[in-house]
């Protein structure tokens, strides 16, 4: 992801080929000045990224075209405003399903840009722009917002930021319309899944106050940076569930793939350190709330832009967000005054983009409700680190485990119920540098358990799990060739594997996610510009949610779909379904899944 000051730092401070050997990915980021131009006459490519559709009522949609903007000069400028109104002339006004609609073309040149959706500083959306070609591109991004519902019931403000450069060589203009659609619910189904009153009743912007330029994002730019965000809540909560949007770049764009601080000093070298591990922290008055460790979303610009044409990387076009329960915390802040929420990255180099939205469920019965904190327990990280490495050639094997465990009741018109939130944690990176460091492989995990437990005053325990696996591996071969060019041959595995559960007393749910792409291909790269090169990618994606099931087999080379095999109905038919039924097993505000 290329930002102005990275542009300028690495294409003029930084002579690509002053640095012999260990060739930080994002330093290498070049562009597709040679792409094999279509026909004049080519229709746009369009290109995508590889998810579970969205489960649609069969009703006809209420749309509104929000924005309509050609995003030309915009780096480090104000962000795009416009109005949003409720929709006011359709027939129902029970909608079961929301859905954000982005859709872009843009045609030239141009680098991958990050950007951000807001409403009212409530951000709805963290993605990147598809990198466009000489016949021009089309993408679309399709996201389920009902989580929002509260907010988009009255009158806000949309913000779009979108940093994008425009001069004689990057020509792309990303021309881009923002629809919101309301599907309003089956009128036959009297099944109370449909109903929108599990969601939270308020949701309050984490983010930037009005910003007069860049986006609403906070920006963290080292390990010691905290940044803060005051807020205040109504004093009848009885539930809060913090979710965190994060992407990182310049600097960090690849963190996985940073060497050890020790490993350039004793080599002389100048690329971006610090080591392979990072974690988002978060905090509220200086206790650990929660962590993230984020999943390896590559930019469709990272590590040999041919892998993601036309099929993107994992998270790429729909940046995953994190939700943290922090019910167990309402009894501090419960008492009408002003509190803080702290973010800050461990081991961070520039530039982190982070933000937050509080969703939070109201006692509609009562005027106040009150709370306390029992128990809260956040162990340090626990590192270990295992070097080895003569000059250029080494081995380098980081492991890093954490939990943070909370528990609190809330008493309110639902009863006194007691909340237990539990993260853990488990990250291992094996680094290899061969050939004088012309050979980086990085092996990387992690491992992430969620658990909630909520104790009703039944004394039926409710619980929600899910378990997520992020694969990682990443191997890159630099040859240099004479005459200013040099071949980068590149094999990326990536991965989503997530497993969920909910029960209620003996009653059981469960849903499962297999997402993995893997993509290898080379470049051969002239003064920055890529003269050459293949890219295929292939990718296997498998959803099970008891009665909706997703299934897609996919791959690509240079442009083309190969093969593209798509199921959807489930083989062994359980009873239950995931997306609908769970509002029955997790009855205090669904709006964690
Ligand atoms: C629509 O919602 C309103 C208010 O929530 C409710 O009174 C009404 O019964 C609902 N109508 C249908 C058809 O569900
Ligand atoms: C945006 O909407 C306008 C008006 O409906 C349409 O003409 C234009 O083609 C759309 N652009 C994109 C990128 O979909
Ligand atoms: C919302 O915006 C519409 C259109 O500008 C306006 O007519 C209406 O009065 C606004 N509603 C509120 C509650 O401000
Ligand atoms: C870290 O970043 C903050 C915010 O820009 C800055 O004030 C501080 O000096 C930086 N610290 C170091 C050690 O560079
Ligand atoms: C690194 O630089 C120092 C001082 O400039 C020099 O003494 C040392 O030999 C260099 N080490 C390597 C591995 O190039
Ligand atoms: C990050 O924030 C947490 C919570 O306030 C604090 O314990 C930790 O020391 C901070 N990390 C750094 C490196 O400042
Ligand atoms: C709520 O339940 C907890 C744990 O059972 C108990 O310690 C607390 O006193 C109760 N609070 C009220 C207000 O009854
Ligand atoms: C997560 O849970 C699974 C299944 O109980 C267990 O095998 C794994 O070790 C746990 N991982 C972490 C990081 O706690
Ligand atoms: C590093 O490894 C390469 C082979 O992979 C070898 O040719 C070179 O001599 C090694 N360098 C050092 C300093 O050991
Ligand atoms: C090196 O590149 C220059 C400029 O692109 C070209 O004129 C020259 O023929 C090349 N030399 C070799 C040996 O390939
Ligand atoms: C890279 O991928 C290709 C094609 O799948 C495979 O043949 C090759 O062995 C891989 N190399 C490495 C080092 O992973
Ligand atoms: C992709 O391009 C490379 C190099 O031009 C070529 O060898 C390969 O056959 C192409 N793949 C397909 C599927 O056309």
């Amino acid at each position: 992801m290329a930002s102005l000051l990275h542009l300028l730092f690495f294409l003029f401070l930084q002579p690509l080929f002053s640095i012999a050997n260990v060739h930080k990915l994002n330093q290498l980021r070049s562009e597709l000045i040679s792409q094999p131009t279509p026909l004049n006459d080519t229709p746009p490519t369009l290109y995508f990224e590889v998810t579970k559709p969205i489960k649609l009522p069969k009703t006809k949609p209420c749309s509104q075209l929000i924005l309509q903007h050609d995003f030309a000069y915009t780096y480090r400028k104000a962000p795009v405003f416009a109005n949003y109104h409720p929709p006011s002339n359709c027939p129902s006004q029970n909608f079961s399903k929301i859905v954000l609609e982005w859709k872009a073309t843009s045609k030239g040149r141009q680098f991958d840009r990050i950007f951000g959706v807001w409403l009212s500083g409530v951000e709805l959306l963290r993605s990147c722009t598809a990198e466009p070609r000489p016949n021009g591109i089309v993408w679309s991004v399709e996201k389920d917002i009902t989580r929002y519902f509260s907010l988009l019931q009255k009158n806000q403000t949309l913000a779009v930021y979108l940093g994008n450069l425009i001069d004689k060589t990057y020509t792309g203009v990303y021309h881009v319309n923002v629809s919101i659609h309301f599907y309003p619910a089956e009128e036959n189904l009297i099944d109370h899944d449909q109903k929108l009153a599990s969601w939270a009743d308020l949701i309050l912007p984490i983010s930037r106050n009005l910003p007069l330029k860049d986006g609403l994002w906070f920006e963290i730019e080292n390990s010691t940076d905290t940044k803060l965000k005051e807020f205040e809540i109504p004093r009848n909560a009885y539930r809060a569930v913090l979710e965190v949007y994060v992407s990182f770049h310049e600097n960090d764009e690849s963190w996985y793939a940073n060497p050890t601080n020790e490993y350039i000093a004793a080599n002389n070298l100048s690329v971006p350190g610090n080591g392979p591990f990072r974690e988002v922290v978060v905090s509220i008055d200086g206790h650990v709330v929660g962590a993230v460790w984020p999943f390896t979303v590559i930019f469709t610009g990272g590590v040999n832009p041919l892998l993601w044409r036309p099929i993107t990387a994992i998270g790429s076009y729909d940046l995953p967000s994190y939700d943290i329960e922090i019910t167990p915390f309402l009894g501090n802040i419960l008492d009408g005054k002003s509190h803080k929420i702290g973010f800050n990255v461990t081991n961070a180099l520039n530039v982190w983009y982070i933000d937050a939205n509080l969703h939070i469920w109201l006692d509609k019965q009562s005027r106040r409700t009150e709370g306390q904190l029992v128990k809260h327990t956040s162990l340090p990280l626990v590192i270990s680190l295992v070097s080895d490495f003569k000059g250029l050639n080494g081995t380098f094997i980081t492991r890093v485990s954490r939990s943070v465990s909370s528990t609190g009741w809330v008493k309110s018109s639902n009863g006194n119920i007691t909340t237990q939130s539990i993260q853990k944690f488990y990250y291992s990176n094996t680094m290899v540098m061969g050939n004088n460091g012309d050979v980086q492989i990085v092996n990387q995990n992690i491992h992430f358990n969620d658990t909630v437990h909520i104790m009703s005053p039944s004394s039926i325990v409710h619980s929600l799990s899910s378990h997520k696996t992020f694969p990682l591996y990443l191997y890159t071969d630099y040859l240099e060739q004479k005459n200013n060019t040099y071949l980068l041959v590149t094999n990326v595995s990536l991965g989503v594997i997530e497993k969920k559960t909910a029960s209620a007393g003996s009653r059981f749910m469960k849903s499962s996610l297999r997402n993995l792409q893997n993509a290898e291909g080379h470049m051969v790269v002239k003064d920055n510009l890529v003269v050459s090169g293949v890219g295929n990618t292939q990718q296997m994606y498998r959803y099970h949610g008891g009665k909706f099931c997703y299934f897609r087999n996919i791959s690509s080379s240079n442009y083309t779909i190969l093969y593209d095999k798509v199921e959807n109905t489930c083989n062994n038919k359980p009873k239950s379904n995931w997306d609908f039924g769970l509002r029955r097993l997790w009855p205090f505000g669904a709006g964690f899944i």
